[in-house]
């Protein structure tokens, strides 16, 4: 999943959430101020945070050795930490001015706990367009869930309020083993093999790339 994501990401198909990731980001965040990437995977988007922000460092947390691995190179001004978002995270209160959270799990006490009063929590996350003709094509990949933005209010609601959301939605051209790819870096991926995508016919070759992009503010 790790390698796959590696691979699809610098295609540069989803650029343009790495840059409302980025512009959220630069909102919020003080001149050399820290930017937390909760389940940070490869390190994407806390580079293209970083890119835009020359004074400011970034730490990545994620389980995922491997990912760290990768994270830990995405950026000289990054660092990277093997934790699990649901431990009471290694930073002390009030230490970054942006929690970025993008398709990653979230722990909203800690969120709270280690931003600072003006600090932003941006959190990405699909709607239920994200990837369709993918998920039309190959029955075997997760469906999003119609009360996952009720569960996600509900779970932010007691420690956060939106500042403003941004919806990214556009078309994306999809060569086949950018298809494979994208499947294979899904939560999808350990119920769809990649003989089963063997027939090229059975991946389109544009998908509808599709995300809310929240700031919230502490409460
Ligand atoms: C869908 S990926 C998103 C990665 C990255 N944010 C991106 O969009 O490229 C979810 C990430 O969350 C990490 N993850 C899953 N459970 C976790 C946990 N309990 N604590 C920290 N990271 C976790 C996974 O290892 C993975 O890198």
């Amino acid at each position: 999943m790790v390698q796959d994501r590696d691979r699809f990401l610098p295609t540069g198909t989803y650029a343009p959430i790495r840059e409302v990731g980025a512009r959220l980001t630069a909102d919020a965040v003080s001149e050399q101020g820290t930017v937390v990437d909760v389940g940070c995977g490869t390190g994407y988007y806390l580079a293209g945070v970083l890119d835009q922000l020359p004074g400011v460092r970034g730490l990545g947390l994620d389980t995922s050795v491997r990912a760290l691995r990768l994270a830990a190179r995405a950026h000289d001004r990054a660092a990277a930490v093997a934790w699990d978002v649901f431990r009471p995270f290694p930073l002390a209160d009030e230490a970054a001015d942006v929690v970025l959270d993008v398709f990653a799990p979230r722990n909203p006490a800690e969120f709270r706990r280690v931003l600072r009063p003006t600090g932003r929590l941006i959190v990405v996350r699909p709607t239920g367009r994200h990837l369709a003709e993918l998920r039309g094509q190959v029955p075997a990949m997760v469906t999003i869930d119609p009360a996952k933005e009720q569960r996600l209010d509900r779970a932010l609601n007691p420690f956060f309020e939106v500042a403003v959301t941004e919806q990214v939605e556009y078309r994306a051209s999809l060569t086949k083993l950018d298809a494979l790819n994208l499947v294979a870096m899904t939560p999808s991926a350990r119920h769809v093999s990649r003989a089963d995508l063997n027939d090229s016919s059975v991946l389109p070759d544009q998908v509808t790339v599709s995300v809310l992009a929240t700031a919230y503010q502490p409460r």
